[in-house]
């Protein structure tokens, strides 16, 4: 059966540690795996801004002995010019998986449901799976490896309603992880991807708790996590946002809260002095350069278990 990975629970507990210790193979040059070879085409399709999910899919592709076909979201229009269904359709004749950032999470599950190959979230407005497989893989690359994923506190604050929040429950409780939400009463994440998480975790020896206090949120935590006050599209509404989120900035004060070796994470793009300052985002406990070359190493891992099961 065509696995498909749009949502951090598409994978079971298992088959992510799987994913995530593959990712730290991959972590070494001289680990090469080629699935693709032939070469077989993966389209990589964008409705939204992209660096590092670009670079890293073109790379990683490439890397596995593959073509990347970039398709241009912006000339294909995707479910205006054609509907999703019969490009989805179209693109499942061609090529061996289909990578897709966009907006609602209905269009890329649609996509899936008609392709006949693998489909790949690289961003929705409700989840960023592939970012936190990337942000697991560097919490173990700078503790103890995948085994010591489970019972490690993560704190993420600031909008709690995005898609980085709801992959860190989702994808955090699959790990086994303690994961703490810190935003306010008005940015509460989806209900339902709440009770998912505390489900997932109920059997990962995890939990999933949303307070509405930065200092509660961060208070011990092992890894230390932040995002956007305004994600992509929701530009106009910044300035709302910036005083909405103004009580959950990650700074030095608030990093001093948490556990003394805790790891900072920031998916990136960083606004410096907004979400997060300058002197926690370069200061010593950052990992973030790390977080974002282990979105290449985590999705070689992850294209490499979907095309194994295609
Ligand atoms: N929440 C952000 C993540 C960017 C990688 C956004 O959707 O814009």
């Amino acid at each position: 059966m065509t696995r498909h990975f749009l949502r951090d629970d598409d994978l079971s507990p298992r088959e992510q540690a799987g994913v995530l210790e593959l990712a730290l193979a991959f972590r070494d040059d001289r680990f090469i795996r080629t699935p693709l070879a032939g070469p077989r085409a993966i389209a990589v399709i964008f409705d939204k801004p992209t660096l590092r999910t670009q670079v890293s899919f073109l790379t990683g592709i490439a890397e596995l002995g593959g073509f990347p076909l970039p398709v241009e979201g912006s000339l294909a229009r995707i479910g205006v010019r054609e509907s999703i269904a019969d490009t989805a359709r179209v693109l499942g004749r061609q090529v061996a998986a289909i990578v897709w950032r966009t907006h609602a999470q209905g269009r890329i599950e649609e996509m899936a449901a008609v392709a006949g190959v693998p489909v790949v979230n690289a961003l929705t407005d409700e989840f960023h799976p592939c970012q936190v497989l990337a942000d697991l893989t560097t919490v173990a690359q700078h503790r103890g490896g995948v085994g010591s994923l489970p019972g490690t506190s993560l704190a993420y604050v600031g909008d709690g309603a995005n898609n980085m929040a709801h992959s860190y429950l989702l994808g955090g409780a699959t790990a086994g992880l303690h994961v703490r939400v810190g935003t306010p009463q008005d940015a509460l994440p989806d209900p339902a991807v709440v009770a998912r998480a505390a489900e997932i975790a109920a059997g990962t020896g995890g939990s999933v708790t949303v307070v509405h206090d930065l200092a509660q949120a961060v208070a011990g935590a092992d890894v230390v996590a932040t995002d956007t006050w305004t994600s992509m599209g929701r530009e106009d509404e910044a300035d709302v946002r910036q005083q909405r989120f103004e009580a959950f900035r990650l700074d030095s004060a608030a990093l001093a809260l948490a556990a003394p070796d805790a790891l900072v994470l920031h998916c990136l793009p960083a606004y410096r002095g907004k979400e997060i300052t300058a002197e926690v985002l370069d200061g010593p406990q950052s990992v973030v350069w790390d977080e974002a070359e282990n979105r290449l190493h985590a999705q070689k891992a992850l294209l490499t278990f979907l095309l194994e099961r295609a």
